[in-house]
């Protein structure tokens, strides 16, 4: 059953990560901290939704989930550094929504740079700085899911900084994650 939760695992190589280096500017940071169980505007509140074991996402992998409701999709990625946000021994463990803020096309992993690309128009994101637009139409950060890791070492997602694209609110006109 985790298998099917946890779509689409996808490896990218450990050199390729590396490649770039682990910049967390000051400037860069999201506040994500306080997420876990905060009501949304609508007065829901987030869901915690296992996602991994911090022994399986070691660097250079990427795993697909959907949060906070099914169909809403985003990526994990261990960047291989201490990154902004980041969970994990290294602190090197994020998350972003999958959906574009341009126009919401797919965002995916390019394997050779580290960095998140939009299939579409081509936007890149950098994940090692909170998701942040470095080339590209996208007006706005990737949303940052925030995760929380307990002492098994389970990767939990607890909330959303930012509206994901297309939402009105990221809690509404949705289906439970299975
Ligand atoms: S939809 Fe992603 S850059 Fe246009």
């Amino acid at each position: 059953m985790e298998e099917t939760k946890h779509q689409d695992e996808e490896e990218v190589t450990r050199r390729s990560l590396l490649k770039t280096a682990c910049i967390a500017g000051a400037g860069a940071a999201v506040l994500i901290s306080g997420l876990n169980g905060r009501a949304d505007a609508s007065g829901g509140t987030y869901p915690q939704v296992r996602i991994a074991n911090v022994k399986d996402v070691k660097a250079g992998k990427a795993v697909k989930f959907d949060y906070p409701l099914a169909g809403r999709k985003n990526i994990l990625i261990n960047c291989g550094c201490s990154t902004e946000g980041g969970v994990g021994a290294e602190k090197s463990i994020v998350a972003y929504s999958s959906f574009c803020t341009h126009l919401g096309c797919g965002v995916d992993i390019e394997k050779e740079s580290g960095m998140l690309v939009c299939e579409c128009h081509q936007s890149i994101y950098d994940p090692k700085q909170s998701g942040k637009v470095v080339e590209g139409p996208a007006p706005n950060s990737l949303p940052m899911v925030a995760l929380n890791v307990d002492k098994n070492g389970d990767i939990y997602a607890v909330g959303v900084a930012g509206l994901i694209y297309g939402m009105r609110n990221n809690l509404l006109d949705g289906e439970e994650v299975k």
